[in-house]
């Protein structure tokens, strides 16, 4: 932490590894990013056509020292010396790299903490996050903040892009806010009064949102992730620019049903029904634009649902199928038109997983535990049960 009169500025290393993205970023204050690096095993499951753990975890360990020491370099090496000297003391004497200038560990001197996703998510992925920013912890004697990787996909919406960050007197989205999250493994709807103060009013009872996608696009014959494949596929059925109303051959099952909760595993039922029936007069582009808008339109009516019952201030849309260009314009469009109700939604590479949600979370909820009680949890829930 190091101030410039009465102003004190926090940079977090944060680090992901719960699933098959290795990350880490470097963001000042919670909302601004001096570096983010991804580095992400898809396409190893691109070809196995979904996750294999194993295989996600033995990546991890390939990937998360490069991308620790990528993250450190650009966030405090030349790049930005040159651009931000007047805010940043420098990491190392210009012309020279971090190993020649003393490593690492200089380097790691600038950040005041690390935050890592303790869970949900695959155990030997996570493992590998969490033992590592432990090690660093030790090492660099730098406070540890365990973070809950779903309530982390909220907090994209806190950081700004560039552009904003430099030109808005951005002042933060308003409380009490309702979330939606909706990623490959879960699809909870939550209500924020505070930070740190979540409560759970809805979910899905059997499969994620995108989980859906995932298993839909593997029927469809649509390579793994799921979502981004339903989606460029949708965009080519021309007929979808004039009237989504019409795309109604799923059934969205507990649309209807008195609570905030959904249920999207009987989507690929029907689709498996629709290929093996002998009639099959809807494929391609015009199916993939039908699943797109059943799970579209279930997420989205639930949520005004929620949004009536408990007229929060700021509506956010997170996770993975946040990324989705349909479900965006759907909620973005029919809830701007509800007065005093804000929208938000991250950029979409924020929306999938990435370590500057992490450090975001971290920076808001900032509570570090001695690294030796830091354990990881795939179980965890966005309330932080297991
Ligand atoms: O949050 P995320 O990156 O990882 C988890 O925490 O699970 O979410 C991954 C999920 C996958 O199921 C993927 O198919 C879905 O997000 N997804 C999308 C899109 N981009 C990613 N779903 C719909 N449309 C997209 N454009
Ligand atoms: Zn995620």
């Amino acid at each position: 932490m190091y101030g410039t009169g009465k102003l004190i500025i926090m940079l977090i290393l944060g680090v992901e590894t719960s699933c098959d993205e290795t990350a880490a970023s470097v963001v000042k204050d919670g909302k601004e990013i001096l570096s983010s690096v991804v580095a992400s095993s898809q396409d190893l499951h691109t070809k196995t056509g979904g996750i294999i753990p194993e295989n996600a975890a033995r990546q991890q360990i390939r990937s998360i020292i490069p991308v620790i020491q990528e993250t450190l370099d650009v966030a405090f090496g030349e790049k930005l010396d040159e651009k931000d000297n007047n805010t940043l003391p420098p990491a190392h004497p210009p012309g020279r790299t971090a190993q020649q200038a003393g490593g690492y560990p200089l380097l790691a001197t600038k950040i005041d903490a690390i935050a890592v996703t303790v869970g949900p998510g695959l155990i030997g992925s996570l493992l590998v996050g969490v033992e590592t920013a432990k090690t660093l912890s030790y090492l660099w004697n730098k406070p540890l903040v365990p973070i809950n990787h779903l309530i982390a996909h909220i907090y994209a919406n806190w950081i700004f892009s560039n552009h904003e960050s430099r030109i808005t007197n951005h002042k933060g989205p308003k409380f009490p806010l309702l979330a939606l999250v909706v990623s490959g493994g879960h699809t909870d709807l939550v209500l924020m009064k505070r930070h740190g103060y979540i409560k759970w009013i809805g979910g899905t009872r059997d499969d994620a949102a995108g989980e859906a996608f995932d298993k839909c696009a593997r029927l469809l014959g649509l390579p793994y992730p799921g979502g981004p494949s339903i989606s460029a596929s949708a965009e080519k059925y021309r007929p979808l620019k004039t009237d989504h109303r019409k795309l109604k051959m799923f059934p969205r099952p507990m649309i209807g049903s008195d609570n905030f909760d959904f249920s999207f595993s009987g989507l690929k039922t029907s689709v498996l029904n629709h290929l093996k029936s002998h009639k099959l007069k809807v494929k391609g582009p015009q199916l993939a634009a039908e699943v797109q808008e059943a799970i579209v339109d279930s997420l989205a009516t639930k949520s005004l649902k929620a949004i009536n019952k408990y007229q929060p201030k700021s509506f956010f849309l997170s996770g993975g199928v946040a990324a989705n260009k349909r479900l965006r314009t759907k909620l973005q469009r029919t809830i701007e038109k509800q007065n005093d109700l804000e929208f938000h939604v991250p950029l979409v590479h924020l929306c999938t997983d990435n370590a500057a949600m992490i450090a975001a979370a971290a920076y808001y909820n900032y509570k570090p535990i001695p690294w030796k009680r830091v354990i990881a949890n795939p179980q965890l829930t966005i309330t932080g049960e297991s």
